[in-house]
């Protein structure tokens, strides 16, 4: 593999901004090729096998760019189809999902302790999470919620405001998330909502910002494999199955600034 090869990020639509977001942030130098399904969003409710065909699709795209790592920017694309795409593209390229760098992290600090999960439907129902954390063997008790609202409510421009603190607050006080000590944010969607989150919790309960946690995991990834593209040059491409104006407007809300789409129809 090589280091100046891209990095392809996909998700279901434009949401996974926010991992493509904290992964340049942390590794500005290196080329990007981000893909959005924005044609077959949400995939929060679709099936696994839906999700699975839509992958593979994406994943033949990002190989034909040639990237080094496939990042599966979309907690319900890593939840259905992870194990497929990892067999699919083989030793062509390392494939991440969003999972299993939080995994990794709640197993490092919240061994015996009891926490929460929100995420979309697929992601929850899959119950991909409470098996990975049940094969750790470190007693952690998960509890899941999924919170459908939420991803469409951010999509709209609701957070930070009075509808979606009573969604969030509606949400949270579920009794499935009592005595929780820590909250994975299981969606693309959710950092933009953290500090709403962490208000209503007051500092009782660690809100876990996956895009930055998935981030370092990839850095330690490329840094351990002589991966790291050092020239500080980079080229990066966004692409979306479906283009609106809206979707290249609401990019500014997932990446801070407004970026150009690039429409890239999956299906001929
Ligand atoms: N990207 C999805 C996720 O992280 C949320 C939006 C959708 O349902 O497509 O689960």
């Amino acid at each position: 593999m090589n280091s100046s090869a891209p990095i392809g990020i996909f998700d279901s639509g434009i949401g996974g901004l926010t991992v493509a977001y904290a992964v340049t942030k942390l590794l500005p130098n290196e080329n990007i090729i981000y893909f959005g399904d924005t044609a077959h969003l949400p995939y929060g409710d679709k099936s696994a096998a839906a999700i699975q065909a839509y992958s593979i699709k994406i994943c033949n795209v990002l190989l034909q760019q040639k990237c080094k790592v496939i990042l599966i920017a979309c907690n319900s694309a890593s939840a259905a189809a992870f194990e497929l795409v990892k067999e699919y593209v083989g030793s062509k390229a390392k494939v991440i999902n969003v999972i299993d760098p939080i995994i990794e992290y709640i197993s490092d600090n919240y061994a015996d302790k009891t926490i929460g999960l929100i995420g979309t439907k697929q992601t929850v129902n899959s119950n991909i999470y409470r098996k990975k954390t049940d094969l750790l063997g470190k007693n952690i008790v998960l509890k899941s919620l999924a919170t459908p609202l939420l991803a469409p409510m951010i999509e709209e421009g609701f957070f930070n405001h009075t509808i979606s603190e009573s969604i969030i607050t509606e949400y949270l006080q579920n009794s499935t998330l009592d005595g929780i000590e820590a909250l994975i944010l299981g969606c693309t969607h959710y950092p933009l909502i953290k500090e709403q989150i962490d208000n209503y919790y007051k500092g009782k309960v660690s809100v876990l910002d996956t895009s930055e946690i998935v981030a370092k995991f990839l850095y330690k990834y490329l840094s351990e494999n002589h991966l790291l593209h050092e020239m500080n040059a980079y080229i990066r491409h966004f692409y979306v199955s479906d283009y609106t104006q809206s979707f290249e407007t609401s990019t500014k809300i997932f990446f801070g600034e407004q970026i150009r789409l690039e429409h890239y129809p999956l299906w001929e």
